[in-house]
């Protein structure tokens, strides 16, 4: 059509569509110019400001690479990837849930390793962490024969693809849940740590004078056949991060109660000093299991 007025582009471009022959691609897309127009004209934004944002829009592509991914890190930081989360799990977002966002930082195919056994691959330093899981569904049954993806960032605040100097797939590991849903691992307890800030991700932080930290967390991911897959984070109830997380994901559901021991003999060889143990049960629904395409591929290469 020929456009008359600025209203018009809005009919415009959703008339055009008519011809989209999957449904559901046709709502998402009309849905998108909708409230995509509706912004422009609630801030009448200038054209410096239009300008501006496809530079930074830009920026989220050129900023990402097999090991870093920007626009999970931009969608983190925008609430969407923790209301995406929350709106399809927990019974459509009805009931707490155990599901938390995927962030950028999980890789496929780390180590199988047994029940107990540890995700140092090279050494880290900090207190040692004996972590007990227990899958269940809604009912409190255990679900055996689960693969529990599991990774961190080390207490320093890096995850390994993002640090040349530990081993690859280092802090990352897949267990199996036993007969009784439980999975167990030793690590080191985990630290807060900064987001990458400089892409567009620290742009916006910034420019809304927002700190880049997200509070200390376990990732997991939790596969099995019949149920649906969810990512899972386990956050540090003694964090000072935990009300304002950059990335938007603590829920009250998926903060982890730690329990410190001093002067106690450790369930494994080599400690010495405090060390951490802390025990979690993760709810599964019935559902699609499948797992979700990885955001990075890769570790950082060593002087990159
Ligand atoms: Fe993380």
């Amino acid at each position: 059509m020929i456009i008359e007025t600025q209203e018009d582009v809005t009919r415009a471009v959703i008339a055009e569509m008519h011809r989209t022959p999957d449904a559901r691609t046709k709502e998402i897309l009309e849905a998108l110019v909708r409230h995509l127009h509706a912004l422009v004209r609630e801030v009448r934004l200038t054209e410096r400001e239009f300008q501006a944002a496809i530079r930074l829009v830009n920026a989220i592509g050129q900023h990402t690479t097999p090991s870093h991914n920007e626009a999970m890190l931009i969608a983190g930081a925008l609430g969407v990837s923790n209301l995406v989360c929350l709106i399809n799990n927990g019974a459509g977002g009805t009931r707490p849930t155990q599901a938390n966002n995927l962030g950028p930082f999980w890789r496929a195919g780390a180590p199988e390793i047994a029940n107990g056994g540890t995700l140092l691959r090279s050494p880290v330093p900090g207190d040692a962490l004996f972590f007990r899981g227990r899958v269940q569904d809604a009912e409190g049954r255990p679900i055996a024969g689960v693969k529990v993806d599991v990774w961190h960032s080390s207490p320093v605040g890096l995850y390994e693809n993002q640090d040349p100097t530990q081993a690859e797939m280092n802090l990352r590991g897949i267990f199996t849940t036993g007969a009784d849903g439980s999975f167990a691992f030793r690590s080191v307890k985990p630290g807060a740590y900064p987001v990458p800030i400089e892409g567009p991700a620290g742009v916006l932080l910034n420019a809304q004078k927002r700190h880049n930290w997200r509070p200390a967390h376990l990732h997991f991911i939790f596969f099995k056949p019949g149920w649906k897959t969810i990512a899972s984070q386990v956050y540090t109830n003694d964090d000072k991060y935990l009300e304002t997380d950059s990335q938007f994901g603590v829920t009250r559901a998926l903060i982890g109660h730690y329990v410190k021991h001093e002067n106690e003999p450790a369930p494994g060889p080599g400690v010495t000093g405090t060390w951490w143990s802390l025990d979690h049960t993760f709810v599964l629904e019935p559902g699609e299991a499948r797992m979700p395409a990885p955001p990075i591929t890769q570790k950082v290469e060593a002087g990159a």
